[in-house]
């Protein structure tokens, strides 16, 4: 298939759709991404990648970023990691305080707010230098040092953290926070403002389509059952209370971030990732969302 002109046709027929989303506003820092950005890569099992328009550009990967911390801290607990959260479709928004009270403490999955703190709780109990060991972590399975943290985003998200700290609060009470409020928070926004483009986000995430090892440096990044295993909850969590939605259109295992990125794997066909900043009321890319369907549907590639 040449995706080249697939990308080209399907953003020309989006172009003719109304956008009704909206920039996130509430990290003030992202108001400042100019809304119609748009960018989309797609590396392909042989370590070939095809990119479109913006995709070299990089962008604040936000939630994205809770897959790579969720890999990092299975590799370490392994089955242990399930003690502290679920692996259940939460139906509630990502930022959501109510089931928490009901369920302990423990957080429903490790995509929504509170389960993705409560991984970097217990990335802090292993890590010597947590972000600097993080950031390595990534450098490692992308073979790429550019990648790097957005000091000013993470700063911005912890000017007006409410709700995360009434989160974070909240487990701790239950104690499922093992470690100094400040530090696991500090440790959270800055995962949240790793900024990489579609490429090296298509280029990343090539190890979940296929069994935990990266193809383009032939290297064992998790095992097979841990790769399956974050697929499922990337397909049955990845977007919140829309990930029904997106598994109904798209048909593949997925994960958005506010800042108007999605990554989506088909297992031993590719990792395609897309970035349109306008997000519709669950949080995730208008544009995004609708551009996946088109691609799984023309392509007839979806995983169902
Ligand atoms: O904690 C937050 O609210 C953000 N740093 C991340 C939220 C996010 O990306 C939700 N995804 N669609």
């Amino acid at each position: 298939m040449n995706y080249q002109n697939t990308f080209s046709e399907i953003y020309s027929i989006l172009k003719t759709v109304e956008n009704t989303g909206k920039v996130a506003e509430y990290i003030p820092e992202l108001k400042n991404i100019k809304a119609s950005k748009f960018g989309v890569s797609i590396t392909d099992i042989s370590g070939e990648t095809t990119s479109f328009k913006d995709a070299e550009e990089t962008f604040s990967i936000q939630s994205i970023a809770k897959v790579l911390s969720l890999v990092l801290a299975y590799k370490e607990e392994d089955e242990h990691l399930w003690k502290r959260l679920g692996v259940e479709p939460s139906g509630s928004a990502f930022n959501s305080l109510v089931q928490l009270e009901y369920e302990k403490g423990i957080p429903r999955n490790p995509f929504i707010n509170s389960g993705a703190i409560v991984i970097c709780d217990v990335l802090l109990d292993v890590l010597d230098n947590p972000k600097k060991d993080f950031l390595k972590f990534i450098h490692e399975i992308s073979g790429d040092t550019s990648i790097g943290y957005n000091k000013k985003i993470a700063a911005s998200e912890k000017s007006c953290a409410f709700t995360n700290n009434a989160l974070i609060n909240l487990m701790r009470s239950f104690g499922n926070i093992h470690n100094k409020i400040n530090k696991v928070m500090d440790f959270y926004f800055h995962i949240c403002a790793i900024e990489m483009s579609c490429e090296q986000l298509s280029k990343i995430f090539l190890f979940l389509a296929n069994d935990g090892i990266c193809p383009i440096q032939n290297k064992k990044i998790i095992t097979a059952t841990q790769s399956k295993r974050i697929n499922a909850i990337m397909l049955s969590c990845g977007f919140y209370d829309e990930a029904g939605e997106f598994a109904f259109r798209v048909g593949l295992p997925g994960k958005s971030g506010v800042g108007g990125g999605i990554i989506a794997i088909h297992p031993d066909e590719y990792s395609i990732a897309v970035w349109s900043p306008k997000l519709n009321e669950k949080g995730n890319s208008f544009l995004g969302t609708k551009f996946l369907e088109a691609f799984t549907t023309i392509s007839n590639s979806s995983i169902f």
